[in-house]
């Protein structure tokens, strides 16, 4: 006006963050009649952080999240210190985990403080691991992480709407936009619909369709946010490295992949040995070692297996997937949190036994008891420290367990978790048949599945292979 026309005007842009990882740029002309016009060229440049791209292996060149409710533990524990600024993932194990409580972070908390510690170490991106772990009849053929949702009780659309969506909405908030989000999706779920439908919660799992829908929901939402990357659970060698479970697996992950809005690459690749104990080399033998003139294979401790150790396994399980669709893009993770097996029980070279048995027991690095034992094992080190490239076909060495969070209680304990008492747990049971009817190898005294197993932690880190 003409009273007002040399006062200065404050024009603010601004806009809203979108999926589109390029650079660009909008002029902005102001004019008026009789006046010279101003350009302002406003410009969208990404850097600083990348936000919103997505890298090929997302822990190239960046550092790990130290989760400080679990680096808190571990560094309280005597000789702790040693491994608490590793990086661990984190477990979203029921729908209040995602709000968190007065002694856990919450999925906001832990996003914020990983901004933080990616602000503090300089260009390197953060790579941060969230393990989604909620679907309804969760744990189907095991008792000590069943979890809240039943299918029987609207669980799975429970999961979308309670979980998922919360989760992706807070994911895909722009604060978070530089941070590397790893999702590791649904731990034992889809190998349980390849061997375990003879369980009713798992032959449920599958007739409903809940475990692939569940899955695939996961993978949609999840995907669609650029800087997040999505592994599938694919077991471990002890569990589907016998061909009559190994290609029916990859042939489900690629049919439930290929359910989803994207397809096949709505997956970055997939995950072995989640907290469980398999080691990663067995430097004394290997599938082809045939003592006394016998192939290992028709060992107790081997049983027909294909594969004596994890890396070869993830290795050969890769090519697979790739054979029934995916694209060679896709890498593996190994959780090596506890599978180490070093200490004073390791052997230092090959049997020189003939018979075929004592030739693998004296050999193998591996000393449980049977190879389908997973809770709590008696004489287990933490395995490789995290790092990313490891080997042909690997994305990371990945600490997805966090050692020291127990697998199960060995005794029943009431609890409002949803947690059951499984007797794997327990150190007096002799087994079932899917342990060959072994004892369990359990570590006593163990409290429910997640809480803190102060005895098992000490031995983790005494049993370290490599050393600490
Ligand atoms: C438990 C979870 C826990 C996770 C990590 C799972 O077995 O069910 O509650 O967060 O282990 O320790």
């Amino acid at each position: 006006t003409s009273a007002n026309w040399n006062t200065a005007q404050n024009v603010t842009l601004s806009a809203a963050a979108n999926a589109s990882s390029a650079n660009g740029t909008r002029a902005i002309t102001v004019a008026s009649s009789g006046l010279t016009s101003v350009t302002v060229t406003a410009s969208v440049q990404t850097g600083g952080g990348n936000p919103g791209t997505h890298v090929d292996n997302p822990y190239v060149g960046a550092t790990g999240y130290v989760n400080s409710d679990w680096s808190t533990k571990a560094a309280a524990e005597p000789g702790g210190s040693a491994v608490a600024n590793i990086s661990t993932g984190v477990w979203l194990d029921r729908i209040a985990a995602i709000a968190g409580s007065s002694s856990a972070k919450g999925l906001r908390a832990h996003l914020d403080a990983a901004v933080q510690q990616d602000a503090a170490n300089g260009s390197t991106p953060l790579t941060i691991q969230f393990v989604i772990y909620n679907l309804p009849n969760r744990d189907c053929s095991a008792l000590a992480s069943n979890g809240e949702l039943k299918i029987s009780e609207n669980g799975l659309n429970r999961y979308k709407t309670e979980y998922i969506d919360p989760i992706a909405a807070i994911m895909a908030d722009p604060k978070y936009a530089a941070l590397r989000i790893v999702s590791i999706i649904e731990i034992d779920s889809l190998p349980n619909l390849i061997t375990n439908t003879n369980i009713a919660a798992c032959a449920e799992a599958q007739s409903s369709g809940a475990y692939v829908q569940g899955v695939q929901y996961a993978l949609n939402k999840l995907h669609a946010i650029t800087n997040v990357y999505t592994y599938i659970d694919a077991g471990h060698h002890g569990w589907l490295g016998w061909d009559t479970n190994f290609g029916p697996s990859a042939q489900l992950f690629a049919s439930t992949a290929r359910g989803t809005t994207a397809g096949m690459s709505s997956v970055d690749g997939f995950i072995t040995n989640t907290a469980n104990y398999s080691a990663l080399t067995e430097p004394y033998f290997t599938i082809n070692s045939t003592p006394g003139g016998q192939t290992v294979r028709q060992s107790r401790w081997v049983d027909w297996n294909f594969y004596v150790d994890e890396l070869t396994y993830a290795q050969a399980f890769r090519q697979r997937l790739i054979t029934e669709g995916f694209p060679s893009t896709i890498g593996m993770l190994i959780d090596t949190s506890r599978n180490g097996w070093g200490g004073s029980a390791r052997p230092t070279a090959a049997s020189t036994s003939t018979d075929v048995n004592t030739f693998v027991d004296q050999s193998r690095v591996d000393r449980r008891i049977h190879a389908g034992n997973w809770c709590n094992q008696s004489g287990a080190g933490l395995g490789e420290r995290p790092r990313a490239n490891p080997a042909t076909g690997l994305d990371a060495y990945v600490w997805i367990k966090p050692p020291g969070e127990s697998d199960g209680s060995s005794s029943a304990i009431p609890n409002d978790e949803g947690k059951g008492f499984d007797r794997m747990c327990d150190p007096t049971y002799t087994g079932n048949g899917r342990n060959g009817n072994n004892m369990t190898g359990a570590l006593p005294n163990a409290p429910i599945s997640g809480a803190w197993f102060s005895a098992q932690f000490r031995q983790l880190l005494q049993n370290a292979y490599p050393a600490l």
